[in-house]
């Protein structure tokens, strides 16, 4: 368990993306599946989702609230805001004071809320990965937006070193959520210095967006009997105490599958073999190949 903000959370939870279309545009196919991956991860155990009114727009909010609503006590549901989709599928920055304001808005109404327990800006400087610029703006209105009522808890997401000292000038940030994985691992400082504060890390991308592919990886999954994705989801379990996981499918097997990693233990051996290739991908750092 971890204690997010006034939340208590475990520390494998479930990420939505995966439950919009393709490049999370749109709606996916599979409706009735999809409702069922949320209603599964609520019945074993999960009680941290991770969503955004972006995802389809509007897409995935909507099914966890059909899925779940009324929400149990203890479901704590993060969302992010900071970006738009056009039409076309295209990505746009929105981080003025009435996109966020819209933003919140969408957010609580479609998911059934009056109050939204954590939001992660989402800073989009270049593209999608962490990039750096002055959040202060954006970030002030979101804080604003707490002191409303209509936001428990801040957090910031795709963000650089110097965005979270900038950050936590404005607001408690109680956790950021970065792309990282065994094969991506530049944010190994950012982590140990959260978990001094006691601040959440979430890795977006824990499994490397497409299960990451190694054969360490898969001769160790080999020596434990379990799958590769599992060692994957371990491994971040293992790295440091303040990561929280957010794993992504539209697949009920494989949520099934990703909560049992929970269970799987690292022996000294496996962990070695893990650090070697994991190092050796991260000097790479061209993903998703360990
Ligand atoms: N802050 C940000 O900018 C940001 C960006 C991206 C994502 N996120 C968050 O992070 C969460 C996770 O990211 P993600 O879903 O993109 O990537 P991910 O969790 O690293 O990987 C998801 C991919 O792995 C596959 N997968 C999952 N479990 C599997 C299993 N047991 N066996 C085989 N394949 C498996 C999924 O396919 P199937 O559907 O077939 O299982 C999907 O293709 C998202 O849901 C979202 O909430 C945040």
């Amino acid at each position: 368990m971890f204690t997010l903000g006034s939340c208590v959370v475990r520390r494998l939870g479930y990420g939505v993306m995966q439950l919009a279309g393709p490049g999370a545009f749109g709606p996916q196919a599979d409706h009735a599946t999809a409702l069922a991956v949320l209603r599964e991860a609520v019945a074993l155990g999960v009680n941290h989702i991770d969503t955004s009114d972006f995802y389809g727009p509007h897409v995935t909010n909507r099914l966890i609230r059909k899925a779940l609503h009324p929400y149990p006590d203890d479901l704590v549901i993060a969302t992010k805001v900071g970006a738009q989709r056009g039409p076309d599928s295209s990505w746009r920055r929105a981080v003025s004071r009435q996109d966020l304001l819209q933003a919140v808005h969408n957010n609580l109404r479609n998911l059934g809320l009056n109050v939204l327990d954590v939001v992660n800006l989402r800073a989009m400087f270049d593209g999608h990965g962490p990039a750096e610029g002055s959040i202060d703006g954006p970030l002030t209105a979101l804080a604003e937006l707490q002191r409303q009522g209509l936001i428990r808890h801040i957090g910031l997401s795709n963000v650089t070193p110097a965005q979270i000292a900038e950050g936590r000038k404005i607001c408690q940030v109680i956790c950021v959520q970065n792309p990282y994985n065994l094969a991506h691992r530049v944010d190994d400082a950012v982590i140990d210095d959260l978990a001094g504060s006691g601040t959440a890390y979430v890795p977006c991308f824990p499994l490397g967006g497409l299960p990451l592919q190694s054969s360490t990886l898969s001769d160790v999954a080999q020596s434990l009997s379990a799958a590769p994705v599992q060692v994957a989801i371990a491994w971040l379990l293992h790295r440091a105490p303040n990561i929280l996981l957010i794993p992504g499918t539209s697949s009920v097997v494989h949520l099934r599958q990703n909560l049992a990693a929970a269970t799987v233990a690292l022996p000294e051996q496996a962990l070695a073999a893990l650090a070697q290739a994991s190092a050796k991908a991260s000097e790479r750092a061209d993903q998703p190949a360990v």
